[in-house]
């Protein structure tokens, strides 16, 4: 098997777990909000999140079992909740999310509100209730996903604040990019690397890993908005430009943003070398695998 296929069979294998833990974590009420709820989780998401900590977790020596996917469905549910709110009119004001129209376009906005806060309040149900984990890693987790969704809000107000009157230089928009998208991927890696007990020095090469690799993201997803054909981009095609969006792309052009991208990949790799005892085979595949994407 080619490594591309190896790496695609691997990320399909754990999306497929990584749903029915999602599917069974999510209520099943026919009220509105958790009918928003569903179709905010369930519309099609690349659950790169959840991947990501899974190979970390399994390339630091761990086993999945129900309460690792339980952990995971947590982070989607993070990540959704914070889907849910940037579609919303009053921050990006995007009609379509994965190329289907966004909850508060299906649901209203009432709804979509209260269906995200929902997400972020199950996240830490669904973590705390969790009997395979222990009570001491339940509240590290715990407290580890509060204090990087503080860090993605910080990151969302500094997001709102860009306007073309008031633009920022290319400094600022990292830190904002660090605290909108970066910090969860990198609690991702993070919280695998707290589940294996790792030292603290290796705990901050691994949020230093995630925190690359998922500034890198957000930049894709800035050329991604301007360069893709993919039908999961359905209606917010160059919806930054349109909006006037201070960007990467916007600031220094596409070609500087893609070596950046390029460059920060190089980086994050180097900082998953210095850990010793990492199996550095999957985690280097995904990486890649996460610079080629389209979407
Ligand atoms: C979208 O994230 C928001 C960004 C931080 C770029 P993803 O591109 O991972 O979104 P889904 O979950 O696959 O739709
Ligand atoms: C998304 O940022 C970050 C969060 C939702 C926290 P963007 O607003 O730049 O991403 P898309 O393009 O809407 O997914
Ligand atoms: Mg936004
Ligand atoms: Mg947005």
């Amino acid at each position: 098997m080619s490594l591309k296929l190896a790496i695609e069979k691997y990320i399909t294998e754990n999306r497929r777990k990584v749903n029915l833990s999602i599917g069974e974590n999510l209520p099943s009420a026919n009220d509105r909000v958790s009918r928003a709820m569903r179709y905010a989780v369930l519309n099609g998401g690349k659950r790169l999140r959840p991947v990501l900590f899974i190979a970390v977790f399994e390339s630091l020596g761990g086993r999945i079992d129900s309460g690792i996917l339980t952990i995971a469905s947590a982070i989607e549910f993070i990540h959704t909740f914070s889907l849910i709110q940037d579609d919303l009119p009053a921050l990006d004001n995007d009609d379509y999310r994965r190329g289907k129209p966004a909850a508060h376009k299906v649901f209203g906005e009432d709804i979509a509100i209260l269906a995200s806060d929902s997400l972020l309040n199950a996240a830490y149900k669904i973590l705390l209730e969790e009997d395979a984990i222990a009570a001491g890693l339940k509240v590290k987790i715990a407290s580890e996903l509060m204090r990087t969704v503080k860090i993605l809000i910080s990151g969302q107000e500094g997001d709102l604040a860009l306007t073309p009157r008031k633009p920022a230089g290319l400094l600022r928009l990292k830190e904002i990019y660090s605290g909108k998208t970066a910090a969860l991927i990198a609690a991702c890696a993070k919280i695998a690397g707290i589940l294996r007990a790792v030292k603290a020095g290796e705990l901050r090469r691994l949020n230093s890993f995630g925190m690359k690799l998922g500034l890198s993201y957000q930049i894709l997803d800035d050329i991604l908005n301007v360069t893709a054909e993919n039908k999961a981009f359905k209606g917010r095609k160059f919806s930054d430009q349109r909006k006037g969006k201070i960007t990467y792309v916007s600031l220094i052009g596409l070609r500087k943003s893609q070596e950046i991208v390029e460059n920060l990949m190089r980086q994050a790799k180097r900082e998953l070398a210095k850990i010793d005892k990492i199996d550095k085979g999957t985690l280097f595949l995904l990486a890649d695998f996460i610079l080629q994407r389209r979407y």
